[in-house]
């Protein structure tokens, strides 16, 4: 049975030649040819097709457009008009594996289409953001094809149980190792990683690398422009200026910008907010923006997952009730649970017992990092607008951070097998 697809080349100096060639094309029929993107988009979601041929210059195509494409399961594979690099270049930017030349022939498109289709069954769902395509002028040290950052998300429940305290701190105490780090702030509730880190000029570093994404454009000297460099080793995107620009942070262009960070930092650490809910009544609008969408897209793409609670009784419950979801959100990363502002208040003698116990008890969790209460450390921190690390090396606080973030640093694999490393910044100029 033929495969049933959507073309979306209109306007296209091919597109005569093309619908003609695809009359003859093994195993493929095309069932309708759309006029624009919003046509594309409308016929995708009736479900009659299951892939789509889009031309690279194709009006308003995004990252998001091809979310959505993705959530229809139709799977794109690209056409590029002969010599145009540059068309290229942007739909892989943008995510689609699959660019096959315009002029490639019916049986070379039919191929791959199929391919596209077999890839798929395996993946398990179409699309997502493909790794950087390789440019040899890209290459920090040891080929960028080679290159694969790890991303550690940090994230907890209501409260503010310490988690942009942490992010910070482990991402400056990596940095200080010697890691290439990249800090991010996606919390679309309350961003202050700058504020944290004295950088008085809110330029939404975040929101303006998801911007680029989301419209093609975002390689790893552009992730590298929009990232600030604090410190040697540290970048930072810091996030939204105001909460109530979250729309700002599409979760099909933020998972662009973590591929994309990837191939710049050894690691990239990353402040996520803390509500996990998935807007239910808006489950089935999959155009709609969800403002949760960023922490959810980050859980995703994490390898490594740091998930913060308070050392109390209202927060380890808290943090005890959300640890199934997390990880049925990050099915694929480590857990690891860190308790901050340990102390005998709230809990008893022997907080780090009792607390490990519980944890243990309730949550099936061994070895909780458990990170000291130290008010006067991270208000002189706060006061500074510098991270523990810097402002008060000496604190348990740190320490405690610091550990943990030599325990993330030589976790991953040696060299050459994607784990973080030593390694230079990728040479752009910023
Ligand atoms: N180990 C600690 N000891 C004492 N105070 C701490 C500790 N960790 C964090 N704090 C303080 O707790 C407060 C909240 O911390 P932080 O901003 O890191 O939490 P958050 O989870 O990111 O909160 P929000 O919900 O606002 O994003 C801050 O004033 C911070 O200085
Ligand atoms: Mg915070």
């Amino acid at each position: 049975m033929s495969v049933p697809v959507l073309l979306a080349v209109t306007g296209a100096s091919y597109e005569d030649a093309l619908v003609d060639a695809l009359g003859r094309a093994p195993g493929l029929v095309v069932v309708r040819r759309c006029v624009d993107l919003a046509d594309l988009l409308a016929a995708a979601a009736t479900g009659t097709a299951r892939a789509a041929l889009v031309d690279a210059g194709l009006r308003r195509l995004d990252a998001e457009a091809l979310a959505r494409l993705a959530a229809a399961r139709v799977e794109v594979v690209g056409l590029a008009a002969p010599g145009d690099d540059a068309g290229e270049r942007r739909l892989r930017q943008l995510g689609v594996c699959a660019v096959v030349p315009a002029d490639a022939g019916p049986p070379a498109m039919a191929e791959a289409v199929l391919r596209r289709l077999d890839g798929s069954a395996d993946r398990g769902a179409p699309g997502g953001p493909g790794p950087e395509p390789t440019r040899p002028d890209e290459d920090p040290g040891g080929g960028a094809g080679s290159l694969r950052g790890r991303l550690v998300a940090v994230w907890g429940p209501t409260g503010a149980p310490g988690r942009t305290t942490v992010a910070v701190t482990v991402a400056a105490e990596l940095a200080r190792a010697g890691l290439p780090t990249l800090l991010a702030d996606a919390d679309t509730y309350g961003a202050c990683v700058g504020q944290v880190l004295g950088l008085l000029d809110e330029a939404p570093g975040l929101a303006a690398a998801a911007r680029t994404a989301n419209a093609g454009g975002l390689d790893v000297a552009a992730l590298a422009r929009a990232a600030r460099e604090v410190a040697p080793d540290l970048r930072v995107l810091t996030g939204v200026s105001r909460p109530d620009r979250w729309t700002e942070l599409r979760p099909a262009a933020l998972s662009v910008v973590w591929e994309r960070a990837r191939s710049l930092a050894a690691v990239t650490v990353v402040d996520c907010g803390f509500c996990l809910e998935q807007d239910e009544e808006l489950v089935y609008d999959t155009a709609a923006p969800r403002r949760n969408g960023a922490t959810l897209a980050t859980l995703d793409a994490a390898d490594v997952v740091l998930a913060v609670g308070a050392a109390d009784p209202v927060g380890v419950q808290r943090l005890v009730r959300a640890l199934p979801e997390v990880r049925g959100l990050a099915p694929q990363a480590e857990l690891r649970v860190v308790l901050t502002r340990v102390r005998r208040g709230p809990v008893g003698s022997e907080p780090q017992a009792r607390l490990t116990e519980t944890l243990e008890r309730y949550a099936g969790v061994h070895g909780p990092v458990l990170v000291p209460d130290d008010s006067a450390a991270c208000d002189t921190a706060l006061r500074q607008g510098r991270s523990l690390t810097e402002a008060v090396p000496a604190s348990p606080a740190r320490l405690a951070l610091a550990r943990l973030a030599a325990d993330l640093a030589t976790q991953g694999g040696a060299p050459g097998q994607g784990g973080p490393r030593r390694r230079r910044w990728l040479r752009v100029g910023a």
